[in-house]
């Protein structure tokens, strides 16, 4: 509880609160993208790294976790070592760094749960960045500035989630 707790708050301070997408959810929303097995999936702002940590045992692609807290990185460390399916698995792997600041250029797939602001200033990067086919999933709020890209929505009884492809 207490890693919870402060990571709310430092996250908040950073841009987005450490709000963790619902964990039954993680299957219902990967389920609608076709992976590719060894394709590079990035969570940006990845808190305990539940999305990729499923990607990764489940669809066999590679996963790059992303936080500004240094806390939530080491709780996701510490999950991977629990997990016996993801134990060992240098497939994974974990980043403590400002999503502003990091080279997306071998993503394949992009998850994000992010305030709108945030998402925004993600923009730039993702312009620069991006190659043709990844897909992006925006989980709670769209990409406005993607809008033309937007393949599917699904509605949820919570918050509805985004799929993009470049
Ligand atoms: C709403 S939570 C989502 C966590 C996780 N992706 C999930 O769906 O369960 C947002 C996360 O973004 C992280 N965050 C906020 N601003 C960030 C930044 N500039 N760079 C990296 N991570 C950031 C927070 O620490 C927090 O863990």
């Amino acid at each position: 509880m207490s890693i919870y707790g402060i990571s709310l708050i430092f996250s908040s301070l950073m841009g987005a609160p450490y709000v963790p997408t619902k964990n039954k959810l993680a299957i219902e929303i990967l389920k609608e993208v076709k992976f590719k097995k060894n394709g590079l999936f990035v969570e940006l702002g990845s808190g305990d790294a539940r999305i990729v940590r499923s990607a990764v045992k489940n669809y066999g692609v590679r996963g790059l976790a992303i936080d500004v807290n240094g806390l939530l990185i080491i709780w996701s460390k510490i999950l991977k070592f629990l997990d016996p399916r993801l134990r060992g698995n240098d497939k994974l792997v974990f980043l403590k760094a400002n999503i502003l600041n990091v080279d997306l250029t071998k993503a394949d797939y992009i998850y994000l749960f992010l305030f709108p602001e945030l998402i925004k200033k993600l923009i730039p990067n993702f312009n620069r960045d991006l190659k043709k086919g990844t897909i992006i999933i925006s989980h709670g709020f769209p990409v406005e500035e993607y809008k033309n890209k937007l393949f599917k929505k699904v509605e949820r009884s919570t918050f509805p989630t985004y799929y993009y492809k470049i």
